[in-house]
């Protein structure tokens, strides 16, 4: 049954912060909410949860209506069907870890809550911390504990938001499969918010792209990477490369081209250094980054910077030759302020 969201309206005093989205989530699907800081994805998140009132809309969660403004229906968050996992963690540091995760089901008067509290506990791997003072956990073992809260009532839906922005970048990758082998175990809808590019493509099902508080595209993280709507979207999920089209006869067959100005859009690991491809174009390395295995240049042809991943190795100031298929290129149209520039 998972989410409906349908003609959501939130303002802030006259600011409309999301701009009338609908949206709707499947059961056992994670979608993640990907977009630049400030578009409203923290907004939709809490609207969702029942922490903020929105001005407008719908909201169900597996079958329930939590929200309707044309019906005046407001359920409160604490009789929503979630388990919420925040950027900050939110536990409390002055109960021990049993109790931080027994708080769901003590304000819901469940029973069996030793039971349930180190089953949830040892899905994240932290059964024998049970009696530990949260004040003497790990960044890492806290995001855990804030897990194993958000899972220990079976909600219907989980909602996450950057749970993994603190955490180092080894402890990210780590917790990021992890959350995804949990969230497919108990195969619960999840909405997962977060502007890094990276974890929404490897996590989701679908992903909803937001800009100012509306959403641009939505599809899987092979549609969105692979055949963005504009620019935007191109450069959200995924470093992008834009060619300014001065001559559009410059690239080979890349099919129909839009009237008026537009860009050519080539992601830097499908340009390969020397010629052979489709298109061929010559530029000066300005940079060049060693990645360990393979180098990340940048590359100024014409007015344009490119950046292109190989392993072979350049040094800077030479010149080199750059090709890329025309499968591997999409063009769309330029718009009037470039997100990119
Ligand atoms: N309580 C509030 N009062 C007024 N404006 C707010 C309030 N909360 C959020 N906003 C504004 O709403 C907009 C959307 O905020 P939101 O937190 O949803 O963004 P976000 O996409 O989660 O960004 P980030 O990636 O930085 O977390 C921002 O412009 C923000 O300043
Ligand atoms: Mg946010």
């Amino acid at each position: 049954m998972g989410i409906v969201v349908r003609d959501l309206v939130k303002r802030y005093g006259d600011k409309t912060i999301i701009d009338r989205i609908s949206f709707e989530i499947g059961e056992g699907e994670l979608v993640s909410l990907l977009g630049p800081s400030g578009c409203g994805k923290t907004t939709t998140l809490r609207c969702i949860a029942g922490l903020e009132t929105p001005e407008e809309g719908f909201i169900a969660i597996d079958g329930t209506v939590v929200f309707d403004s044309s019906a005046g229906i407001m359920i409160e968050p604490y009789h929503r069907d979630i388990g919420m996992v925040f950027q900050s963690y939110a536990i409390w540091p002055h109960l021990t870890v049993f109790e931080n995760v027994a708080f769901p089901l003590r304000i819901r008067r469940d029973r069996d809550v030793d039971k349930r509290v180190m089953r949830a506990l040892e899905m994240v791997g932290l059964a024998a911390f049970r009696d530990r003072s949260s004040q003497q956990l790990s960044g890492g073992q806290q995001q855990r504990v804030a897990v194993a809260r958000a899972i220990v009532h079976a909600p219907a839906v989980l909602l996450f938001d950057e749970p993994l922005s603190n955490l180092d970048a080894k402890l990210r990758d780590q917790t990021r499969a992890e959350i995804r082998k949990l969230q497919r175990e108990l195969n619960v809808s999840t909405v997962y918010v977060t502007h890094d590019q990276a974890e929404a493509l490897s996590l989701s099902d679908r992903i909803l792209v937001m800009r100012d508080g509306a959403i641009r595209q939505q599809g899987t993280p092979v549609q969105v990477y692979g055949t963005p709507v504009d620019t935007f979207v191109a450069d959200v999920v995924g470093p992008a490369n834009f060619l300014p089209l001065t001559d559009a006869a410059q690239l080979r067959s890349v099919g129909p081209v839009p009237s008026g100005p537009c860009v050519a859009m080539i992601r830097p690991d499908r340009i390969v250094i020397g010629s052979g491809g489709d298109n061929q174009l010559s530029g000066t390395v300005r940079q060049r980054l060693y990645l360990g295995g393979h180098y990340e240049y940048l590359v100024a042809v014409g007015p344009a910077l490119l950046r292109v991943l190989s392993s072979v190795t350049v040094a800077e100031g030479e010149t080199m030759t750059l090709s890329f298929a025309a499968a591997d290129c999409i063009i769309l149209a330029q718009e009037e302020t470039p997100t990119w520039a």
